[in-house]
């Protein structure tokens, strides 16, 4: 990539151009010719070659390939990388048209030394497809060691914002031996570079997006002060696609937030409405089975999804107390409603009995007459303030639950509105 776009620029502005034509032999011949000159054949390149004196310098380049698996609980990250490594060797570099033309040269790993590089963070650490038995040589003294890399690596994530969420993962490059005066962790290419190329080989579309992937110098002492070591950072950053969780949790609950509202309007008076409400609850339910699975139980924050579910939760189980209320008001309403009614109709039957009784006595009308427009007017009067009064009092029931009813509802949108705005600006800054 980067690197070896560089060497072959390299190589092509030096070389190459004049390097002068050979037969078979004499490519045979320079073959062991530099496998000599390289000094292969000798135990003298397991040490660790040194940059004019100073420390070896190693260049890292690291790109994301692909991201496997992101563990909420597991709190890790397992991606696939490309990984170049190269370091510069004064020793072994040499004039290719000395050598017929040759840039590169190839030789198995454990001829040479190589850098300890490991990551600070990875949990386990596999090669993608094999670990590829050779290092490259190129004639001006650079060594490169070319992996793939499945890395799972620990990485803090923070689901308070799940599943609109962001996540930054570190891999520390350092060696594992060397330390910062022996080994340098260097890099050619800079995070555009490196997030642009890893967009480019990005092989799978997942559940995650790379965002960006940046580079820090960094370095860290280790138990003694002296023993420092050379620290190279990438931050890779991750996004998840929220899409899967929008459609199968978020817009769900929030339609039986909806339905919810709607059931007022649903006739009051029958059991319709409470075993509706009943209903939307245990499917918000069954939503929170889901969610359960997916959003760890370790969490310093508690996940907004998780405030958003339960606290729609228990508004509906309000919404189903309130309901349960405004029934028994009406329960009373018409238990009085009736009661009147009955009253009404004892009242007509004693005056449709005492009216014959009345007739039938004949001594001294007049006066009968009198007592019984008395009677009359007093069960009359009295009837018709009982009845009144069943009629106000199962009158003031409905009244009172149609009350109720209209405030909670007030009150509930209010309370509905109030709580999205809040969560959604801590959900979508
Ligand atoms: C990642 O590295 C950066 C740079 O050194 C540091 O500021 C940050 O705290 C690290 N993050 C984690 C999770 O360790």
């Amino acid at each position: 990539m980067y690197l070896h776009w560089l060497m072959f620029a390299l190589a092509s502005v030096g070389w190459v151009s004049d390097a002068k034509n050979c037969n078979d032999t004499e490519n045979a011949a320079a073959y062991d010719a530099l496998f000599e000159h390289l000094g292969l054949d000798k135990n003298d390149n397991q040490k660790r070659p040194l940059y004019y004196g100073d420390a070896t310098h190693v260049f890292v380049e690291l790109y994301v390939t692909s991201i496997i698996d992101v563990n909420e609980k597991a709190q890790s990250l397992t991606i696939q990388v490309k990984m170049i490594t190269a370091w510069i060797n004064i020793k072994m570099d040499w004039n290719s048209h000395e050598f017929c033309g040759m840039n590169t040269f190839s030789a198995r790993k454990d001829m040479v030394w190589t850098p300890d590089i490991v990551i600070a963070e990875s949990i386990k650490t596999d090669f993608g497809t094999k670990e590829s038995p050779y290092v490259q040589f190129y004639s001006y003294a650079f060594t490169v060691l070319s992996d793939i890399l499945v890395l799972t690596t620990a990485c803090k994530m923070d689901l308070h914002k799940f599943p609109f969420d962001i996540h930054s993962c570190n891999l520390t490059l350092q060696s594992s031996a060397y330390s910062i005066e022996e080994l340098k962790v260097l890099t050619f290419a800079d995070s555009e570079w490196v997030t642009h190329e890893s967009k480019q080989t990005f092989q799978a579309q997942g559940e995650w997006e790379l965002l960006s992937i940046n580079m820090v110098k960094s370095n860290i002492s280790v138990g003694y002060e002296w023993d420092m070591k050379d620290q190279l950072i990438y931050q890779i950053t991750i996004k998840r696609r929220p899409l899967l969780y929008v459609i199968n949790i978020i817009l769900p609950v929030f339609f039986f937030l909806v339905l919810d509202v709607m059931s007022f309007f649903i006739d009051a008076s029958g059991t319709d409405k409470l075993s509706f409400k009943v209903t939307l609850l245990l499917s918000i339910s069954v939503l929170l089975l889901i969610l359960n699975d997916t959003l760890p139980s370790t969490a310093d924050k508690i996940p907004l999804i998780g405030i958003y579910c339960s606290v729609i939760f228990s508004l509906i189980g309000f919404s189903i107390l309130e309901t349960i209320l405004v029934n028994f008001l009406m329960a009373r309403g018409a238990e009085n409603r009736s009661a009147a009614s009955i009253e009404t109709t004892t009242a007509d039957a004693i005056r449709s009995l005492q009216r014959p009784q009345g007739s039938v006595r004949d001594q001294n009308e007049e006066q009968s007459c009198t007592l019984d427009l008395l009677k009359q007017i007093l069960t009359e009067y009295l009837a018709g303030t009982q009845q009144n009064q069943q009629e106000k009092a199962s009158l003031c029931w409905t009244s009172v639950s149609r009350m109720t009813d209209v405030t909670f509802l007030v009150l509930y949108i209010i309370t509905i509105i109030v709580f999205l705005s809040v969560l959604g600006k801590d959900w979508f800054p």
